[in-house]
C-alpha cells in the first residue's frame, strides 16, 4: 500500500505554463454556457470555441453523423493546437467521447460524466431526470452514467426535442439581445415558452425525482421557465461547474495549467454565415465581448474527417 501511495507521488502536479488554449466544442451556442464557467474559474486559460450552428441541432440526428461532426470538430481543434479538448455538448458526448478520446493526439473529456455527479451529489431521494436531446436520451449514456455512480438511482430520461431550437431561434436575432435582456431580466421566460416547457416535461413532472439535470447545454438557459414547471422541490443541475472541476484536475495532473499572471486570448469560431448574429448571442451568453470570431467552412471541416 505505502508502495502504491508513493508511486501517486511520483505523479504530482509538473511545473505550470502550457499557455495553448482548451478547445471547446458544441453543436451551437450552448457550449458556451460550459466556456463561461471556465473561463470564470480558470481565469489564466484561453478557450478556442467552435460552435457548429450550420448544423445544428444534433439531436435529432443518427449517431453516426453526429460523430463524424464531432470529429471533424476536434481535427480542427486539434490542427489549432488546443492542449485538450472539452466537447461541451452532451449529445456529441453521447455518440463520440470514447471513439474521440480514441482518435484524437489530445486528451478529450465530455459533459455527460460530470453531469451524473453533479446529479448524484444532489438527490435525496435517488430517482433523477435528466432532461436532454432526443439522441442524449437514446443513447442511454446519462443512464449508464449515473448508475455507475450509484447502480440504485432510478433515471428518468426525458427528451425536449423543441429546446434546443428554441434558444437558438431565440438567440438568432442576435442584434437587440443585449438591451432585451436588461428589460425582461430573462428573454426566455415568456408565457409560449413556459407553455412548452411545461407540456414537455410532463412525463418528468408525474414521478417522484427530486433532481433533473439539465443533460443539454442550451438547456442552462432555459431555467427559469424548466423551474418554473417543476418547481421549487424539485432541483435542477447542470453540468458545467463539474465539467470545470474535472477539467482542471487533469490539467494539474499534467502540469498543463496556464501560467500565472498570462492575459487569456479568447476565439471563437462558427459554421454560422451570420458572425454578427453569433457575436452577439455568443457574447450574451459567455458573459463578455466575443472578440475574436472567424467562420469555418463545412467543406474545411469535412475534409477533416469523412465517414
Ligand atoms: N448543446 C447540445 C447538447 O448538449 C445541443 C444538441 C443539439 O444540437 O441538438 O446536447
Amino acid at each position: 500500500m505505502d508502495d502504491v501511495m508513493d508511486e501517486s507521488r511520483a505523479c504530482a502536479p509538473g511545473p505550470t505554463g502550457d499557455n495553448r488554449p482548451i478547445g471547446v466544442f458544441d453543436s451551437g451556442l450552448g457550449g458556451l454556457t460550459v466556456a463561461r464557467s471556465i473561463a470564470t474559474a480558470l481565469t489564466h486559460e484561453s478557450i478556442y470555441y467552435v460552435g457548429d450552428t450550420k448544423r445544428c441541432p444534433y439531436g435529432p440526428r443518427t449517431e453516426h453523423e453526429v460523430r463524424s461532426f464531432a470529429l471533424q470538430a476536434g481535427r480542427w481543434l486539434e490542427a489549432h493546437d488546443v492542449k485538450i479538448i472539452v466537447i461541451a455538448c452532451n449529445t456529441a458526448t453521447a455518440a463520440a467521447l470514447s471513439v474521440a478520446q480514441q482518435t484524437l493526439n489530445v486528451p478529450v473529456i465530455g459533459v455527460i460524466a460530470p453531469g451524473a455527479r453533479a446529479a448524484i451529489n444532489t438527490t435525496r431521494t435517488r430517482k433523477v431526470g435528466v432532461l436532454a436531446t432526443e439522441l442524449t436520451v437514446r443513447s442511454g449514456a446519462y443512464t449508464r452514467a449515473i448508475q455507475n455512480l450509484d447502480a440504485g438511482v432510478d433515471v428518468y430520461g426525458c427528451p425536449a426535442p423543441s429546446f434546443v431550437d428554441i434558444v437558438e431561434r431565440e438567440l438568432a436575432t442576435g442584434a437587440h439581445l443585449q438591451e432585451r435582456w436588461l428589460e425582461s431580466g430573462d428573454i426566455f421566460d415568456t408565457p409560449d415558452i413556459r407553455a412548452e416547457v411545461a407540456r414537455t416535461l410532463t412525463p418528468i413532472a408525474d414521478t417522484e425525482v427530486d433532481t433533473v439535470v439539465l443533460g443539454c447545454t442550451h438547456f442552462p438557459l432555459l431555467a427559469g421557465p424548466i423551474r418554473h414547471a417543476l418547481g421549487a422541490g424539485v432541483r435542477v443541475v447542470s453540468s458545467a461547474e463539474e465539467t470545470t472541476r474535472e477539467l482542471t484536475d487533469i490539467l494539474q495532473r499534467r502540469g498543463q495549467l496556464a501560467a500565472e499572471g498570462v492575459e487569456p486570448q479568447h476565439r471563437f469560431a462558427t459554421t454560422s454565415d451570420n458572425l454578427a448574429a453569433f457575436a452577439a448571442a455568443g457574447s450574451f451568453i459567455f458573459g463578455q465581448p466575443l472578440k475574436s470570431i472567424e467562420h469555418v467552412d463545412l467543406p474545411e471541416l469535412e475534409r477533416l474527417y469523412r465517414r
